[in-house]
């Protein structure tokens, strides 16, 4: 057995122990869980700072020269879709549950309010604490260039930018009376070529490659859902919930939490052990893997325009990509100025997902198996936690190092430094630039975007 077997050998022999030592007396037993699982909601945890092996400062003897951020949009309500069904599910069980179980009474007079598709307060304040930190980090590059800033259309990732731009402006001491306009807005509409969100490679959306996640988040599903089932079937008697539910309820805990600006865990959160939120922060891990990033055909396809816009920044030479970028916005120096230094795009966790397989930044993740999981830090560091929650940020920094004649390029993705193992990174993580740029064979040679076309 390989020392990776071995690994994986010894995590599945403690969770068969683990699952033996559980009693009725364990806290999911009378819904009285209170242990912090706020960092593995899967892309419903807000952003915190991962775990780094390499330190995360700038290294001494270098100057940071250009800084892209590419960040999700902060903490939300559900989607219009899944709050309808939250809300039905809800209805029902308060419609057919007459007697409810021990740690589950505050269902009997719960209001669901969440909203949709919008930003919680908790969510802006996130975003307006992001450009501080920005600010922060990059303030010798801010006293030269204003960042130039881009979002895709949705109104919560537009007023993301927003309060980024207001934290960053604020943190500089420069109030900038309209931030609004300083933003270029890339529609979401149909037609629309937006390197910030996916839509237009027909196979992806429809085809074949769009059924892949289902099937496979099914068979884990059937592995970690049917004890939780049973157990909330139990305690509502009544409610037959489904196994699709059985994650509605879980993604209630999450949704509630944020809000609350308090951040107080909500009552959804008590009714689940640790062992059960880590299954399905691994649920949700497959979702971006298999629906998005590199278990997908064509997930990083949907990446590879922002890829051949960033080689761009980062070189200074004119776009060449026939994927998603807008060639009207990519040559004009109004709406894609290549004399900035630092750089802010505000997306989705989807196509972030997609982003971070096209620059090959889990090259090195095995694909995500369905039968078991495997924590993040087997993963090299892959999972929608600690790649794409609420808020999430990658830094992409190009440095100028007195030890070096070329620049070198490092990214940090939410506090972690992401080694650039596919263009074999230094002990900082950090590869020469023109490294960099030659591993990135996939972004510039069309990303297999001639498979987009499909006619059902
Ligand atoms: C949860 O409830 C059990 C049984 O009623 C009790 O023994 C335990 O102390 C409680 N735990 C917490 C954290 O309240
Ligand atoms: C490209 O951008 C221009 C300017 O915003 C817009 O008029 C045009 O419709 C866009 N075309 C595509 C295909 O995205
Ligand atoms: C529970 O739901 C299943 C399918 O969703 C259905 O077949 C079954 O009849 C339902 N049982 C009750 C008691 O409503
Ligand atoms: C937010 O949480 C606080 C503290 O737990 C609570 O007192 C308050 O009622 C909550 N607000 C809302 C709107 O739920
Ligand atoms: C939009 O993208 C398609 C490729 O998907 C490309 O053929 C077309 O020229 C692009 N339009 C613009 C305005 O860049
Ligand atoms: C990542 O792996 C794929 C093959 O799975 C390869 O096509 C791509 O070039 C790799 N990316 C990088 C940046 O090395
Ligand atoms: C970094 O910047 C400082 C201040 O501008 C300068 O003195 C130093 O030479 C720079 N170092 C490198 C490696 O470029």
């Amino acid at each position: 057995m390989s020392l990776g077997g071995m690994a994986l050998f010894a995590i599945l022999l403690t969770m068969v122990s683990l699952g033996r030592a559980k009693s009725s007396s364990a806290c999911e037993a009378v819904g009285n869980c209170t242990m912090d699982v706020s960092h593995i909601w899967g892309q419903y945890s807000p952003v915190f700072s991962v775990p780094s092996t390499i330190d995360v400062s700038v290294p001494s003897g270098c100057n940071v020269t250009f800084a892209q951020i590419l960040s999700r949009h902060g903490a939300r309500a559900p989607t219009r879709k899944k709050s309808d069904l939250y809300r039905n599910m809800i209805q029902r069980i308060q419609s057919s549950v007459k007697d409810y179980g021990k740690g589950y009474e505050f269902l009997k007079d719960y209001d669901y309010h969440l909203g949709a598709d919008d930003l919680t307060p908790f969510g802006e304040q996130q975003m307006v604490d992001s450009g501080v930190v920005f600010f922060q980090r990059y303030q010798d590059l801010a006293s030269e260039f204003d960042p130039f800033v881009r979002a895709s259309g949705s109104d919560r990732v537009v007023v993301s930018a927003q309060r980024f731009v207001e934290g960053y402006y604020g943190a500089q001491d420069r109030s900038t009376s309209s931030p609004v306009k300083s933003i270029l807005v890339l529609p979401e509409a149909e037609g629309f070529n937006n390197t910030l969100n996916h839509g237009s490679c027909p196979a992806f959306e429809e085809g074949p490659a769009s059924e892949i996640v289902d099937a496979y988040q099914k068979v884990w599903l059937g592995v970690f859902g049917p004890a939780i089932n049973k157990r909330l079937n139990s305690k509502l008697p009544g409610a037959n919930l489904t196994l699709t539910e059985t994650i509605y309820m879980m993604d209630l805990c999450p949704f509630n939490t944020v809000a609350n600006v308090s951040l107080a865990a909500s009552d959804f959160c008590r009714l689940f052990s640790m062992d059960e939120w880590a299954s399905y922060d691994y649920f949700q891990a497959l979702d971006k893997w298999y629906g998005y990033g590199k278990g997908n055909p064509l997930g990083p396809s949907q990446g590879v325009g922002f890829g051949n816009e960033l080689i761009s920044r980062l070189t200074g030479t004119p776009v060449d990509d026939d994927t998603t970028t807008n060639s009207t916005l990519d040559s004009s120096p109004e709406t894609f100025p290549l004399n900035s230094k630092l750089y802010a795009d505000f997306s989705h966790d989807n196509t972030m997902s997609s982003i971070f397989a096209a620059l090959g930044l889990f090259n090195s993740t095995m694909d995500l198996p369905l039968k078991y999981k495997v924590s993040p830090r087997h993963l090299h560091g892959f999972s929608a936690s600690w790649a794409v929650p609420f808020g999430a940020r990658m830094y992409l920094e190009k440095m100028q190092c007195s030890d070096a004649s070329e620049e070198l390029v490092r990214v940090v993705l939410n506090d972690r430094v992401v080694p650039l193992r596919t263009c074999n990174s230094d002990r900082f993580g950090r590869c020469k630039l023109s490294g960099f740029i030659d591993s990135l064979k996939f972004v510039r040679s069309g990303g297999l975007w001639n498979e987009c076309p499909y006619n059902g």
